[in-house]
């Protein structure tokens, strides 16, 4: 019989935090069991190859463009101690849209590291999962936070602060995240760059500043802090207010675009308790904030009707309860 094995990852959505997390911040994050990675490896006669929606041929082959995968088999088959080039097939499958702020690039490396550990029967550490992970990442991401890698390869809901043991979050809270794809895809390097820039600018000093940048990264962290008590207290209108005034500073930091914010406008006269991009922003995906599931839906449809390509639900209460 032939040998195979699989391994999976689900997305992630960043509720709170996104951008503040890259200068040591808090971010509160999840697992999104709407989306997900499936990888399958197969015993071959021929060389290691791989296909995935991206890529069709041999691993060595993987143009530059999509080194970070190439990076996920490989790291993962050193770690493994075997052979650079072993006589299987890698099989890539995901729903999950690719740069939305969805966590594709961490979710196929988590989810290509658990197949090919499993495919060799080792296994596979946190530590070791998270290291291959995130070496991924900063290929295709530069300079990661880590709260993709970590609340994904994880799968728990996570309270974030770069370079710090991450606290998992309890989740009870009575409400749902409407998520709602733009359909375009994101810029999380160049909107991380971009904020970058803009705190360059501040520290040269440069007068022409309309708010501060650091400033609003302070902003951003604090409302995390207090999204976490809000999250505590089962408070769901204080959440969404805090969504709200953490979207004005990601705008204000240039890291949303038109068609996040024509989504977030529809949400919020749909009956939105709280709308904001998640992310990286410039295009990808807008989550909004309800407190039951009539409105979600009713939500959908409007978000729909507003040309999102995509939309989901996700329920923020104990698994099971959705109501
Ligand atoms: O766009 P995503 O899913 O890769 O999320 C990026 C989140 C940022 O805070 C903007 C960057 C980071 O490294 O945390």
């Amino acid at each position: 019989m032939t040998k195979t094995a699989q391994g999976r990852a689900s997305g992630k959505i960043i509720l709170m935090g996104e951008h503040a997390v890259v200068y040591g911040k808090p971010a509160i994050a999840l697992p999104f069991a709407g989306v997900e990675v499936q990888t399958t490896v197969t015993e071959t006669c021929g060389d290691l190859s791989v296909n995935c929606a991206l890529y069709d041929g041999l691993v060595h082959e993987i143009p530059k463009v999509y080194e970070s995968l190439k990076h996920a088999i490989r790291f993962s088959l050193y770690r493994l101690g075997v052979s650079q080039n072993p006589p299987i097939h890698v099989e890539i499958t995901s729903t999950i849209p690719a740069e939305r702020g969805m966590g594709s690039s961490a979710a196929v490396a988590v989810s290509v590291a658990r197949a090919l550990f499993a495919f060799y029967e080792k296994e596979l550490t946190d530590q070791e999962l998270w290291e291959i992970a995130q070496s991924s990442e900063r290929i295709a991401h530069g300079n990661p936070s880590g709260v993709d890698v970590t609340t994904i390869s994880r799968e728990k809901p996570v309270y974030y602060v770069k370079d710090q043991p991450f606290e998992v979050l309890s989740l009870d809270f009575p409400a749902y995240l409407v998520v709602a794809d733009t359909g375009r895809i994101g810029h999380t390097l160049e909107a991380v760059q971009h904020v970058a820039d803009w705190i360059e600018v501040e520290n040269q000093g440069s007068a022409s500043l309309s708010f501060s940048p650091q400033g609003h990264i302070e902003a951003l962290g604090q409302l995390v802090i207090e999204s976490q008590q809000a999250l505590a207290d089962k408070n769901v209108t204080s959440l969404g207010q805090l969504m709200n005034r953490a979207q004005t500073y990601l705008v204000d930091l240039g890291v949303s675009d038109p068609q996040l914010d024509h989504l977030i406008t529809v949400a919020r006269q749909a009956g939105a308790l709280g709308a904001k991009l998640t992310g990286g922003g410039r295009g990808g995906c807008m989550i909004a904030l309800v407190a039951d599931r009539q409105q979600a839906e009713k939500l959908m449809q409007a978000l729909e009707t507003a040309g999102a390509k995509g939309i989901w639900i996700q329920y923020l209460g104990l698994e099971g309860e959705d109501k």
